[in-house]
């Protein structure tokens, strides 16, 4: 499929609009049912892909009716969006479910929903179903938009839905969202992944790579930015590929530009980019445009070309080391952050060697770090695994004390250095401290009264202590 024009299944405004009458006849039935305002509770787990879906499911629940609110236990719906990525967050989830069985026997009205990645996964379904006979409603990925539908026939007939399609995807344009921010915001530019690496659920779990039209992708920032947005993030699985399937031609250092030129003051975000597709003009466009971060968060997985292959990356070591080079030479300023699997199948100790210093040389600003972990109808779950989790659990300190020491040198040379932030909210425990971001992606604390959240403030850096960078609010504004 990689490589072929198709153009992506949109979900038909008839649909949509029967979808909204199945909203109207929700709200009524709420409204008999409750003398109150409903309430819903939404937990997501995982990407920041997952996130923006549940602000979109968020949306349709408001227009049902619903409001929210941040405890479990004072909520008519619960509602949990999974992920898959990994076997420890699918026992997160399978734990959690199993916690709501005391909340449903002392509300037996309320209706458990459970959504998402990990729930597209067929066995993983038919596991919660019969596991859990209080799940009101499942379904996965690829119907979203029908949840006014769904919901109205459990309210209303008080029966189970399992609903999992397999397929391609769909685009649902239009859905309204409840976004968690009100300064920051997620854009996704494109849905599910080609690239099928040999260890990853996500491909088979979210679909074929769908790109949202560019004029939906504008409009929606236009709006976004005229109502005051200070940060954009721009989501996908592989957002250099944006377009191929729209035109045979990737699209994304366009869609850049053009939001780049938007009137207003805001920071362009992106993620994920794949090595395979970071192409020069990509790079020449963030060092062209003045307002996309100064940061690429750009997976290399293994430093080691055997491991590479067997993970089907499609690309070297040299030619991942050829795209930082490049990339620094033209954006000196660019903060590197990146994921990395320890242990996939068959790494030998001295293939892992490969990996460190692949670290080493970029010295990047921050890792995530993952131990290798098999998911059910992947090739790389099928392959010889002979090296024992203890011993990759040896590996991984030895990768995260490396990458400890690279990020105590990267922040130790911030100090003293002023850098434009975006002041995001109050540090944990004392109200007095504001956290904020620069443009690299870097968390600032710094004493400031709470009136600067949501605005670029200019802090000079002061000190520098492992993970925590704490500075001095100029009083010179940013422009
Ligand atoms: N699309 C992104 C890319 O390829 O760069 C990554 C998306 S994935 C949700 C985030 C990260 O999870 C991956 O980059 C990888 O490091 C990690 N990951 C995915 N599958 C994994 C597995 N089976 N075991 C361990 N880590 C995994
Ligand atoms: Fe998974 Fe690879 Fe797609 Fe990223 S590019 S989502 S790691 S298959
Ligand atoms: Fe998880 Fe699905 Fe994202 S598997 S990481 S929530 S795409």
């Amino acid at each position: 499929m990689s490589g072929d024009m198709h153009f992506p299944a949109r979900v038909s405004p008839d649909e949509l609009s029967i979808q909204a009458e199945y909203s109207e006849k929700v709200r009524e039935l709420l409204s008999l049912k409750y003398s109150r305002r409903p309430m819903a509770f939404v937990h997501t787990y995982g990407c920041q892909g997952n996130v923006s879906d549940s602000e979109h499911l968020k949306g349709l629940l408001a227009a049902m009716g619903y409001g929210f609110c941040a405890q479990a236990e004072e909520a008519d719906l619960i509602l949990l969006n999974t992920c898959a990525v990994r076997e420890h967050a699918e026992d997160r989830v399978i734990g959690n479910i199993g916690a709501l069985k005391q909340y449903k026997a002392r509300r037996p009205d309320a209706v458990v929903a459970v959504c998402g990645c990990m729930m597209q996964q067929e066995h993983m379904a038919l596991r919660v179903k019969n596991t859990f006979p209080f799940v009101n409603l499942i379904f996965g990925t690829h119907v979203l938009h029908q949840l006014p539908e769904m919901l109205y026939t459990v309210l209303s007939q008080g029966r189970r839905i399992l609903r999992v399609p397999d397929g391609a995807g769909v685009i649902a344009e239009g859905i309204p969202a409840v976004r968690d921010n009100t300064f920051k915001a997620f854009i996704p530019i494109m849905y599910g992944c080609n690239n099928f690496c040999s260890y990853c659920i996500v491909p088979h779990v979210r679909g074929r790579e769908r790109s949202r039209r560019m004029e939906d992708i504008l409009a929606e920032a236009r709006d976004l930015i005229g109502r005051g947005y200070r940060e954009i993030t721009l989501l996908g699985q592989n957002v250099n590929s944006y377009g191929k399937d729209l035109n045979g031609k990737p699209m994304f250092a366009e869609l850049l530009r053009r939001i780049n030129a938007m009137e207003g003051d805001f920071i362009i975000r992106f993620m994920t980019s794949h090595p395979r597709d970071c192409s020069r003009e990509l790079i020449d466009t963030i060092a062209a445009c003045d307002k996309v971060s100064r940061h690429l968060h750009l997976p290399f997985q293994s430093g080691n070309d055997r491991v590479l292959k067997a993970m089907n990356r499609h690309y070297t070591r040299e030619k991942y080391l050829d795209i930082v080079r490049y990339a620094r030479e033209k954006i000196p300023d660019l903060s590197l952050t990146s994921d990395v699997i320890v242990g996939f199948p068959g790494e030998t100790y001295e293939e892992f060697q490969d990996t460190l210093s692949l670290v080493e040389t970029v010295a990047y600003t921050s890792l995530f770090t993952f131990i290798f972990s098999p998911r059910v109808g992947t090739p790389a779950a099928a392959m010889e695994d002979p090296v024992s989790h203890k011993e990759k659990t040896v590996w991984f300190k030895e990768l995260t004390d490396l990458q400890e020491r690279i990020a105590a040198r990267r922040t130790a040379e911030m100090v003293g250095k002023t850098y434009r932030v975006l002041a995001e909210n109050t540090s944990r425990g004392d109200n007095s401290v504001i956290c904020g971001r620069t443009s690299g992606n870097i968390i600032i604390e710094f004493p400031a009264p709470q009136s600067v959240i949501g605005t670029f403030v200019p802090v000079t850096v002061t000190q520098a202590r492992s993970w925590i960078v704490t500075g001095a609010l100029e009083d010179h504004q940013c422009n």
